[in-house]
């Protein structure tokens, strides 16, 4: 991080704001600002509150707030200094004020060095949906820093580990084996393995982004385990699972539903479950309606925007190391909630 002013990509403005929150400001803001004060004449800085509960309009504007009465112009660089929240937010300011100035990503959390900081997709939640507003729109540069995951409270660590994981059963296989082996050393932040982690996860989500940026078809399969994810993240009240910890229950119900339509076997589904769990994620998912909890369920996966028409679509492993989107039957995907929660 102390070197970025260096980087050839950094845009050229008189002026940067860095947007952080309360918590990733007070650990890494100074070093930041300090770095860029070789680049930028003047750095200004925002600290938003911290949560996925902020990820919404109110938080939004602060940007906005900021931007105006600092007197921002359409050159100014915002820095996203923290984990996916931050970044998904500062994206989408970025994206729209004055119709798109230049940002640039700095993740802070494993979650957003291997999935969020990469890719353009920004926004913001909606209290019926989970990143329904928001905008494709690619940073000019991503800058990971594994230092900064030394001060990563283990939950968080652990929900960044389930992105790290999907990239296995939906596009590469050895990877998948790779982290069996690697997965103590992983939740001990060995710098290695964490390189490696990061490392091959960005590959496979730029090979992804590369070939379909806006998602007209293959960029779905990132979201393996994400349609039931995001139903446990709203239903829960968001921030209450984190966002990791819904796709690593969620990677379970997907899996177990492949294996209900007759695409993986039950030896597959175990040894994903075993390795989600080796990563102190959950397995089992939370019960939302105890009258009416598959219908809960359903009821939320309908917002999914991968849904067309109503039709829930889920990404579904297709053999190990590759994966599909499908409809499901409803009846199906029923006994799928019923045997996992
Ligand atoms: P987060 O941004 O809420 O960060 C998790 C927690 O860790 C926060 O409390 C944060 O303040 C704290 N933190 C961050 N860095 C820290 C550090 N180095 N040391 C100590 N504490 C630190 O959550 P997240 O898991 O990074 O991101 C989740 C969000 O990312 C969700 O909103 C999700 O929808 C989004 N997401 C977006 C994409 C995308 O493609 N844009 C992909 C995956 C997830
Ligand atoms: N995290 C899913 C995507 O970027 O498409």
């Amino acid at each position: 991080m102390d070197a970025v002013h260096e980087h050839p990509a950094l845009p050229a403005s008189a002026q940067a704001l860095v947007v952080t929150n309360q918590t990733v400001g007070p650990l890494y803001g100074e070093r930041l600002v300090n770095t860029l004060k070789h680049r930028y004449s003047v750095v200004h800085t925002l600290e938003l509150p911290d949560g996925e509960e902020h990820k919404n309009w109110q938080t939004l504007n602060l940007i906005f707030d900021a931007l105006l009465q600092h007197g921002c112009d359409r050159k100014t660089v915002l820095f996203a200094l923290g984990g996916g929240v931050v970044g998904d937010m500062t994206g989408f300011a970025a994206a729209s004020y004055m119709r798109g100035v230049p940002f640039v990503q700095v993740p802070t959390t494993l979650l957003a060095q291997v999935d969020s900081s990469v890719g353009g997709k920004t926004g913001i939640n909606h209290p019926l949906g989970k990143n329904m507003i928001g905008a494709f729109y690619q940073p000019r540069l991503v800058v990971c820093d594994l230092a900064t995951l030394d001060t990563l409270p283990e939950r968080e660590l652990s929900a960044g580990l389930a992105e790290v994981i999907k990239y296995g059963p939906i596009a590469d296989m050895e990877f998948m084996a790779w982290q069996e082996g690697a997965m103590e050393a992983l939740r001990a932040r060995d710098r290695a393995a964490l390189a490696h982690a990061v490392r091959r996860s960005c590959e496979i989500k730029a090979w992804v982004v590369g070939q379909d940026e806006r998602e007209s078809g293959l960029r779905a399969i990132l979201n393996f385990g994400h349609t039931f994810g995001h139903a446990i993240e709203a239903g829960m009240g968001y921030g209450v699972w984190l966002h990791g910890e819904a796709v690593g229950a969620g990677m379970v119900m997907a899996a177990e539903l492949s294996m209900r339509m007759g695409l993986v076997d039950q030896a597959f589904v175990q040894r994903l479950r075993s390795l989600i769990a080796r990563a102190g994620l959950p397995v089992k998912a939370p019960v939302l309606d105890a009258a009416d909890n598959a219908g809960r369920y359903l009821e939320l996966m309908r917002v999914d925007k991968k849904a067309e028409s109503g039709e829930i679509r889920f990404v579904l492993i297709d053999g190990p190391g590759k994966a599909v989107l499908r409809a499901a039957p409803d009846a199906l995907v029923r006994d799928v909630i019923d045997a996992c929660c």
